[in-house]
């Protein structure tokens, strides 16, 4: 039987974890964006559609492509990070599912129905984001998931081979700098925003 892990994990997963907007100078290798994978990949996803398409930004170049669809401020932060990643969705993503799903004829759940298919890939893909971030914490990394770009721009900047694939959400990626944080934003008490029925 699994139990619960230990608490410095929560702390370093969950209660001390912060959405960085700057980090040190440590470099992030390509085996650890692999390591990072191996892990969010693991998590859930409807009839494991896995529907996400990560862009791992490491270049200069890919980085200021990237930075040139950011709002102001989201920009810099890109561009100064070790690694920027988009996380886009397929909504073609039942192409895989006879491979990915085999208990069931899961590709025809979704054939000719694109609405349902990008419903379903935004949110799969918004449940891999946050996989993503999950894992990284726990190798010990850190992350600052962003929404502020211009999602056409990203598109054809990025996607434009694979009109099938947008993005989701982009973020930051490496060792965070704790003289980039913010004040800490209220988390409210169970009772707010729970019931129990
Ligand atoms: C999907 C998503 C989009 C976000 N978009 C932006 C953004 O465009 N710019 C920004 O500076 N922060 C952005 N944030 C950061 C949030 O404001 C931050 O994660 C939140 O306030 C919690 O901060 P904390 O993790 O340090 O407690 C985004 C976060 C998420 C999860």
């Amino acid at each position: 039987m699994n139990v619960p892990i230990d608490d410095s994990a929560l702390d370093q997963i969950f209660r001390e974890a912060r959405t960085y907007n700057g980090y040190t100078d440590q470099p992030v290798s390509e085996q650890q964006l692999h390591a990072i994978w191996d892990l969010m990949k693991m998590g859930p996803t409807s009839a494991n559609q896995l529907p996400a398409r990560l862009i791992w930004c490491v270049s200069d170049e890919a980085k200021e492509r990237l930075a040139t669809q950011c709002a102001d401020g989201n920009d810099d932060k890109v561009r100064s990070a070790p690694v920027s990643v988009i996380i886009g969705m397929d909504e073609n993503f039942h192409e895989q599912l006879p491979d990915l799903f085999p208990h069931a004829d899961a590709k025809s759940w979704f054939e000719g129905d694109l609405e349902k298919r990008k419903e379903s890939a935004m949110r799969n893909s918004s449940l891999q984001g946050a996989y993503f971030i999950i894992a990284a914490r726990a190798l010990g990394l850190d992350t600052g998931p962003m929404s502020g770009f211009d999602a056409d721009g990203v598109d054809s900047a990025f996607f434009g081979d694979t009109p099938h694939v947008t993005a989701n959400f982009i973020s930051t990626l490496g060792y965070g700098d704790r003289d980039s944080l913010f004040d800490r934003s209220p988390r409210p008490a169970f009772e707010r925003f729970n019931s129990i029925a």
